[in-house]
């Protein structure tokens, strides 16, 4: 029999693990029909007569925030097909875009649009008649997460809502712009950082997503196993403790869909079933691999004097920087001052828990703060990282090579 035959024919713990993957938008998110049809209703009214509401979702991580829109839109896309409606919704996701990029991305869903070498006014100004010819949705994802640059003076947040309702104010026919802007968000402190003006032109009728509690987040996580898994595979205990953790852990779904994804990558098939034992063996996994992609989306100086502490057991922060020091001029970067270094790169790496600190002393014999890595295993985790090949360049100290953990 060929080796595809047989793979096809093999009995994993997987019925279609599609639905544990963060790709997948459900057709139906649970719970969560009050928010989708109050989106629904203004989205709906826009399109009847061009003059809908702006909204502003906000809610903690992994509620639902994104999934919801991105149904709707799909849904929403196939009605006006359907109706044969005029009209568009666009999703962008800010992630770390600066408001620049984003203008840009926005005009390339419209049609082909340069990536570089247009102003900022210029690429507002082109995207005024999307607004203007037809009834247009513009989402923009996680807005709170576009990048402070020159051109965004104060909060770019703040920035980003004047430049869209700007668009109003500059078009020729202002009345005419058909544009209903939907932000999305899950800072908790966004309302007191709009500024009140910028409320008062914006003024975005709010949805909240709520928390989910323990009830709702067992019911998401049993619906997926059903889906994703072979009946019976994924033990009921194991959902109930799954459940239980991720409430624990501030009630982010994802977290619960990742570690039934790798408890299910651990079975070797046949009759195994996923249990309580399973899930935490996978939650440990887990926690690992986030540990690891923090440290691959640090910058080089926050890798470095993370580096620098972990070869140490514990340093203070003169001898800390001065390996760091040590380090970067090898990389031929230009190192950061040692203020920069401590008001900045080590309460970054402190607040994402790659290294713990320690404040000794009595204030008027002076304060010593000490610093520690945050995980025992930090060594080997930023060695598998940047696997070996820059360290070995860098010739670290032999306290970091040297406990036979990383070389072996
Ligand atoms: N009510 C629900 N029913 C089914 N699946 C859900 C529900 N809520 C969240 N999920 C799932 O949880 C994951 C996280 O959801 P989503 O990405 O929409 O969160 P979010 O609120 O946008 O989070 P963030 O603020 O971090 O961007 C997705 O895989 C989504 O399908
Ligand atoms: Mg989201």
């Amino acid at each position: 029999m060929s080796i595809l035959r047989e793979s096809l024919k093999q009995d994993g713990p997987f019925l279609d693990r599609k639905y544990l993957s963060k790709k997948y938008v459900p057709e139906k998110l649970l719970m969560r029909d009050e928010e989708k049809n109050t989106i629904e209703k203004h989205i709906g009214n826009h399109f009847s007569s061009g003059m809908g509401h702006h909204l502003l979702i906000h809610g903690p991580p992994g509620t639902g925030k994104t999934h919801t829109i991105k149904r709707i839109k799909y849904d929403a896309e196939d009605l006006l097909e359907e109706e044969n409606i005029d009209g568009k919704i666009v999703y962008h996701k800010c992630d770390d875009d600066s408001l620049y990029e984003v203008f840009i991305r926005l005009n390339q869903k419209f049609r082909d649009y340069p990536s570089s070498g247009v102003s900022l006014s210029r690429a507002m100004n082109d995207l005024s008649p999307h607004v203007t010819n037809e009834r247009t949705v513009i989402v923009l994802d996680e807005f709170d997460k576009i990048r402070e640059t020159h051109r965004t003076v104060g909060d770019p947040i703040n920035t980003t809502v004047r430049q869209f309702t700007r668009l109003h104010e500059e078009s020729s026919r202002p009345m005419d712009v058909q544009l209903q802007l939907i932000l999305i968000t899950n800072d908790p402190s966004i309302k007191a950082r709009l500024e009140s003006h910028n409320i008062e032109t914006f003024s975005p009728i709010t949805v909240q997503f709520s928390r989910y509690g323990a009830e709702d987040i067992l019911m998401i996580l049993k619906d997926r196993c059903q889906k994703a898994f072979r009946e019976g595979v994924v033990k009921e205990g194991a959902i109930s403790l799954l459940s239980a953790l991720v409430k624990e852990e501030g009630g982010d779904i994802r977290g619960g869909l990742k570690t039934l994804e790798i408890a299910g990558e651990q079975m070797y098939g046949g009759n195994e079933k996923i249990d309580e034992a399973d899930i935490r063996d996978a939650i440990a996994i887990k926690n690992k691999n986030d540990v690891k992609s923090t440290i691959r989306d640090l910058s080089i100086h926050e890798m470095l004097v993370l580096t620098s502490i972990c070869s140490k057991n514990k340093s203070m922060s003169k001898e800390m920087y001065s390996t760091y020091k040590k380090l970067i001029n090898k990389t031929g970067y230009e190192p950061k001052s040692l203020e920069t270094v401590r008001k900045r790169i080590l309460p970054r790496l402190d607040d994402q828990g790659l290294i713990k600190t320690e404040r000794k002393g009595k204030a008027n014999q002076g304060v010593f703060t000490y610093f520690y890595p945050g995980d025992d295993n930090m060594r080997k985790m930023i060695y598998d990282v940047v696997d070996g090949g820059v360290f070995n360049e860098l010739e670290l100290p032999p306290t970091f090579v040297g406990r036979g953990t990383l070389r072996t």
